[in-house]
């Protein structure tokens, strides 16, 4: 054999053995640990807190965490996002041990801005979070958890742990997805007079960017305009029945993406799931009507979806007949 050809072979050899071992690493070390800081922050439950709670609950929580078996928030197999593993979400009653009846306010408000839970464990992108909700709103969610809504009463469901994929570990591991950080000062509530902010809130804060951008993967939730395909769909969801639903393309492109809307058209599919002719309808899930947003609100997003660059991207539509 040549001598360039030992060395190269040698060469190979070694990268894959580096290689190997780096894989090896990922997997053993699984997703990193960080340091958690202590919050202290006690809610008041007003009336107003409970009832905005319920409706940021229900938009926000409910379908990841609600479990069909008990009608409460005690978690479920979240099999729609096999990549990033076996998912379970978590039993979020007020149940003192298999809930989280003894987190302190601040613990929990702590866990949705950044990601981290009191130990440090941190949950990756299959667990939501709210780096841009204003303080007020944040409150209303932790008031309504606290509340004695049957939702949240206290259960023992207890789900198996999850187990995160190779992928998850690997996105974690390299810093690719990472606690944020911890807002430094009050985040204020949108200014309800002007339409593209308050469009802005709800896209970014009810996960219309995080489901209608390429994908997870590439999603800047920090930055949401800054994530890849902005609104331009094709994120896929796999179905129960192993179909994969793709997310579409609301920029305003008028042949891929919904450029020729109308506001109405609009506000009736996001709040019914009702198709412009009225004879479609969106698939529910992943499509799930946003009935609890006022008219105001989903108008706002149809102005903002106006202001977002348009992206030329022709996703398959997934019709079902009504
Ligand atoms: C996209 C799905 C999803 C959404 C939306 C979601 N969660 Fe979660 N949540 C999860 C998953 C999955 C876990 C468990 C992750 C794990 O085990 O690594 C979790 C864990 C938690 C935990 C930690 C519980 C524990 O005992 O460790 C809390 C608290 C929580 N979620 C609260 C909320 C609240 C409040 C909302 C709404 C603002 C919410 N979640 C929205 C999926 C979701
Ligand atoms: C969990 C992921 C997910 C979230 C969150 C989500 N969507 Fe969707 N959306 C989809 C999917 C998937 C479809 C396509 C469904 C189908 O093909 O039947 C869709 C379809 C639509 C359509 C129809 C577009 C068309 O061309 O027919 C509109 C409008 C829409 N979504 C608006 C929104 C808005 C506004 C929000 C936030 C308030 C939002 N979506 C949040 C996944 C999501």
């Amino acid at each position: 054999m040549p001598k360039f050809l030992r060395y190269l072979l040698i060469i190979i050899g070694i990268l894959v053995i580096a290689a190997g071992c780096f894989a090896a690493f990922i997997a053993i070390r699984g997703i990193p640990h960080y340091t958690a800081e202590k919050i202290t922050v006690k809610v008041e439950p007003t009336p107003a807190r409970l009832e905005r709670g319920k409706v940021l609950v229900s938009l926000l929580c409910k379908n990841c965490h609600m479990d069909e078996k008990t009608n409460k928030l005690t978690g479920r197999e979240l099999a729609e996002v096999p990549q990033f593993g076996q998912v379970f979400s978590k039993n979020i009653t007020n149940d003192p041990v298999y809930g989280i009846g003894k987190w302190t306010d601040g613990e929990i408000i702590y866990l949705l801005r950044t990601g981290l839970k009191p130990d440090g464990t941190y949950l990756p992108p299959y667990m939501a979070k709210v780096p841009h909700m204003s303080d007020e709103d944040v409150y209303s969610v932790i008031s309504f958890l606290r509340s004695d809504n049957p939702w949240v009463a206290a259960d023992k469901t207890v789900h198996p742990p999850t187990s995160p994929s190779f992928l998850t570990k690997f996105l974690c591991s390299m810093g690719i997805v990472k606690p944020f950080p911890y807002p430094k000062s009050v985040i204020p509530p949108p200014d309800t007079t002007n339409a593209v902010e308050l469009g802005r809130y709800v896209a970014f804060n009810f996960e219309c960017f995080s489901c209608h951008s390429e994908d997870f993967k590439t999603n800047d939730f920090l930055n949401p305009e800054k994530s890849k395909g902005f609104f331009g769909g094709g994120n896929s969801f796999k179905m129960q029945d192993g179909t994969v639903v793709q997310s579409l393309n609301l920029t305003p492109d008028e042949e891929t993406g919904i450029g020729k809307w109308t506001e109405d058209e609009f506000v009736t599919a996001v709040k019914s799931g009702i198709l412009p002719g009225g004879q479609h309808a969106l698939r529910n899930p992943p499509m799930t009507p946003y009935a609890g947003l006022t008219d105001k609100e989903v108008k706002a997003v149809y102005v903002y979806l106006r202001s977002v660059p348009k992206i030329k991207n022709k996703v398959e539509r997934n019709i079902v007949d009504k």
